[in-house]
């Protein structure tokens, strides 16, 4: 899976490409830093084990899951992953999305590239008909970006997110690969 260049809103060039074990520290950070937001990822504080959850369950990155990293003047900046529904057999075809990027890289077009990235190669992959996801009702940002990418809401979790003091929904979002096996 070849790196992908691509601009900024400014015209600032960046790549997405696959992440490697080399990246899995810097990616913690990122991920870690958007989790401790608390904001928009049910994830608030990283476990210990994670370096060694993202070792093992990327030893094949690239095959039927994914984690990719946006580069941007030699730093990352946010990170997107397809990782596999469940262990069933019978979801093997679906794939569930997470993606991030540091607050201060947002809003430029770098999630518009990551989506675009890992879209491709799954409507490429032989073998995966479906991308879900879950995202917080308050994350308008979030939810622009699927929606302009063609994701449609399949069902909501009312009031499953407490953000900030307040109810939130989970808007379970997908996109489906309808023509492919
Ligand atoms: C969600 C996220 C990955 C989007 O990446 P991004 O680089 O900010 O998004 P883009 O700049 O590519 O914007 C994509 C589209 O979303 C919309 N959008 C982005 N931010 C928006 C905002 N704050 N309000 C309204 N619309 C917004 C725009 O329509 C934009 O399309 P356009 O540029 O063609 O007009 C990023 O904002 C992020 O990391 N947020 C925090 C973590 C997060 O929410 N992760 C997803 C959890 S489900």
């Amino acid at each position: 899976m070849d790196p992908k260049i691509y601009k900024t809103k400014d015209g600032q060039k960046f790549k997405v490409r696959l992440a490697t074990p080399d990246d899995y520290d810097e990616s913690i950070m990122t991920f870690a830093s958007v989790a401790s937001e608390k904001l928009y990822l049910n994830t608030e504080e990283v476990a210990p084990d994670i370096k060694n959850v993202w070792t093992e369950r990327w030893k094949d990155n690239g095959a039927n899951h994914l984690f990719c990293v946006a580069e941007y003047h030699g730093k990352l900046t946010g990170g997107i992953v397809l990782n596999k529904y469940s262990k069933s057999p019978k979801t093997f075809h679906v794939l569930e999305l997470g993606m991030w990027l540091l607050k201060e890289y947002r809003g430029d077009g770098m999630g518009s590239a990551m989506l675009e990235y890992v879209m491709n190669w799954a409507r490429e992959t032989p073998g995966i008909r479906k991308i879900v996801l879950g995202v917080w009702s308050t994350n308008i940002g979030a939810l622009a970006l699927y929606n302009k990418f063609g994701f449609h809401i399949e069902g909501c979790h009312r009031n499953i997110a407490k953000i900030n003091g307040k109810y939130a929904d989970e808007v379970l979002m997908a996109y489906d690969f309808e023509n492919k096996e």
